[in-house]
């Protein structure tokens, strides 16, 4: 007998992405086991329709209704999966609360993911842009993933080198993208912890703290204070954090910036190459805390955009490229949307 999917149709999304836009979906499925991803690819209906893959929205614009199957990862569970002289393995399911996670790993004594609290979204979600804030990525602690592939129907693992993760990237953005759905991720959580404090703004508040040699308890706290600080609450105010990604350039065009504009704030990477603060550069163009129709530049955080009440997908668009454009036009520098565009 058939398995009848618990599908609603025409279904508002506007609860389920921290923009808060009001968008709807073709079909909606509520998503508990890998199995009902089997059954979702083997109905003739559904299987026909466009899918996105759903964690918490936090990294979404909705430009407009999904003509699509929203596939929403709810899968739970955590566990200690094993160790050995390095480290602690840990295996959470896809629809586990990423901060709640981390918080779970904190009560067990487990160091590694502190630096990444507070930060919105699902266990799920997080391997596809590899997330990352105050000096760690999910790289750093990262084991290896099982995911469900959509063109086989089959479940593979991948380990570390496998996601191929880069800044704000993984092979889920290219091979990968739009045709598997990952169903839990295992890291390995380092037995000689050590708190990595090398991010300027983290090191001063713990120092403001008082602290010099902290647990991993107080690295978190100090996380959540400064996001607390300067980062907008989704749940007050419709966002998804930074809406653009950090440009990475040459040196030799930083140097031509920097002679130009001697407060530019930049980074060195390892290959040589360079980080831009897009914050800095939209800011710079006096963009911060400007509203324009229903959206916004968040007033501390230039590279936030936020929807100030009823915003629609194509208005937080129509803000995003005037303020790419001003960018170009000051600093000839292209700034590429961090959230995906569905
Ligand atoms: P969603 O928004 O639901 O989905 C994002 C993408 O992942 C979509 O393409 C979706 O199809 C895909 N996807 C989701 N789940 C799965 C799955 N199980 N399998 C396959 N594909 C899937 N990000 C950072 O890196 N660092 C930060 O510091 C940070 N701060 C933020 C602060 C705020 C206030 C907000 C609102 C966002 C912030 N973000 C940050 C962005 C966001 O929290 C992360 O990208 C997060 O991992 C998204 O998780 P999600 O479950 O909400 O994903
Ligand atoms: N800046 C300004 N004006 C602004 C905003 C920033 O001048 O309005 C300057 C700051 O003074 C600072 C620099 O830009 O010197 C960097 O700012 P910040 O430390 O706030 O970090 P960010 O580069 O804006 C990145 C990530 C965040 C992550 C933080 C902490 C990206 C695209 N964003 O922000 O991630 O939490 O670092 O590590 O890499 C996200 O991805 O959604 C996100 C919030």
């Amino acid at each position: 007998m058939a398995t009848v999917l618990p599908v609603q149709y025409d279904f508002l999304l506007k609860r389920f992405n921290t923009f808060g836009i009001e968008a709807k979906a073709k079909a909606y499925l509520p998503v508990t086991s890998a199995d009902m991803l089997s059954h979702a690819k083997s109905d003739d209906f559904l299987a026909r329709l466009p899918r996105l893959v759903l964690g918490g929205g936090s990294n979404l614009l909705l430009t407009e209704d999904f003509p699509g199957l929203v596939l929403h990862m709810q899968m739970t569970g955590v566990q200690v999966t094993g160790e050995d002289e390095t480290a602690v393995y840990v295996k959470a399911a896809a629809g586990e609360n990423w901060h709640g996670f981390v918080q779970w790993t904190l009560q067990q004594g487990f160091g590694g993911l502190e630096n990444l609290s507070l930060i919105p979204g699902n266990v799920g979600a997080a391997p596809i842009q590899n997330i990352g804030a105050y000096g760690v990525e999910l790289k750093d602690c990262f084991h290896s993933l099982t995911a469900f592939d959509f063109n086989t129907g089959n479940v593979f693992t991948l380990d570390n080198a496998g996601c191929r993760f880069g800044y704000r990237d993984s092979i889920f953005k290219h091979e990968l993208r739009e045709n598997a759905a990952i169903l839990d991720v295992t890291f390995a959580l380092p037995k000689n912890w050590q708190a990595n404090t090398q991010y300027g703004e983290l090191a001063q508040e713990l120092a403001t703290q008082g602290i010099s040699a902290p647990t991993a308890r107080q690295v978190s706290d100090a996380v959540i204070a400064i996001r607390t600080r300067k980062l907008p609450d989704p749940a007050v105010v419709g966002n998804a954090g930074s809406f653009f990604k950090n440009p990475i350039v040459t040196k030799a065009v930083r140097d031509a910036l920097l002679e130009r504009h001697p407060q530019l704030v930049s980074y060195p990477q390892a290959d040589g190459s360079y980080k831009l603060a897009a914050g800095w550069l939209i800011d710079q163009c006096g963009w911060k805390g400007k509203t324009r129709g229903a959206a916004g530049v968040y007033e501390k955080q230039a590279l936030v955009l936020v929807n100030r009440g009823g915003a629609t997908g194509k208005d937080i668009v129509g803000l995003a490229v005037a303020i790419q454009e001003d960018v170009m036009a000051k600093f000839g520098v292209k700034l590429e949307p961090e959230p995906v565009f569905v």
